[in-house]
């Protein structure tokens, strides 16, 4: 795993988008996993913004969002696909064709299964970006969720439920379940980009990467990935053990990169 500890949350953004930048300048027609959230939207900025400088296109992107709430239809503002649809795709240049958002209104084995064979149909993914709960979550893969789970429904934790509930309205209908993509389904991507920002997440961040490997904590499934990012800024990090060695080897590895580009 490589730890980036960034100063504040606008560096993470910039550190974020600068990866997704260098993963679309390898390939053009790279396919995108995307979380929502309050992290992302920086991130989100941060690519509109470049995308409105030339600094990057979506043109021939493909992308699979982690998770939609079940009961919310499409064009409902706090579905994830509008969520996407207002931070990111009506202000880039991609086919909103090749962005796919799981359906939170279809029968759910159905769409699990259809979004599944989507993912493969489309060679699987490049890169997969995950925001974490506080409670440790990655998608809507509560804690309890299986490490082998694939595409499927799950029902919201309290602590989750209280999260999200600054997105409602008083009285408005507020999902108590989502359809996710499985932890497996995000381990088979070939590269993971974890983003967390702000105090609230420094017990999920520890445990995600100074824990054991448990369920209790599904981000901590991402140490069995080969290929894994994992950025924080300074709050969020705060209760890992070691910092100063995470941000030792990221200025001995750029070092090494550096060298070689100049051999
Ligand atoms: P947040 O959500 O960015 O709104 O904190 C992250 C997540 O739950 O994955």
């Amino acid at each position: 795993m490589q730890i980036i500890i960034t100063k504040s949350s606008q560096e993470l953004a910039y550190c974020a988008a600068q990866h997704v930048r260098k993963v679309l300048e390898k390939n053009a027609n790279a396919v995108l996993g995307l979380p929502t959230g309050t992290t992302p939207i920086t991130l989100y900025k941060q690519l509109v913004h470049d995308y409105q400088n030339d600094k990057i296109s979506f043109n021939g992107v493909t992308t699979f969002n982690l998770d939609e709430y079940v009961g919310l239809p499409p064009d409902h503002p706090q579905s994830y696909r509008s969520f996407m649809n207002r931070h990111l795709f009506d202000h880039i240049d991609i086919e909103l064709s090749r962005t796919h958002v799981p359906s939170g209104t279809g029968t759910s084995t159905e769409t699990a299964q259809t979004y599944e064979a989507q993912i493969k149909a489309a060679d699987g993914i490049d890169l997969q970006i995950l925001g974490i709960g506080r409670n440790g979550h990655i998608g809507f893969n509560e804690p309890s969720s299986s490490l082998g789970s694939r595409t499927r429904v799950k029902t919201l934790t309290t602590a989750t439920l209280i999260d999200n509930k600054r997105f409602f309205h008083t009285n408005e209908f507020q999902p108590t379940m989502a359809i996710t993509m499985g932890i497996a389904t995000i381990l088979e991507s070939r590269e993971l980009l974890l983003i967390a920002s702000g105090s609230s997440k420094a017990i999920a961040v520890r445990a995600m990467i100074e824990g054991s490997i448990s369920s209790s904590c599904p981000a901590s499934a991402l140490q069995q990935h080969a290929k894994v990012t994992i950025i924080v800024d300074q709050e969020a990090a705060a209760l890992l053990s070691h910092p100063e060695y995470y941000q030792r080897v990221r200025s001995e590895t750029e070092k090494l990169r550096e060298q070689e580009r100049v051999k």
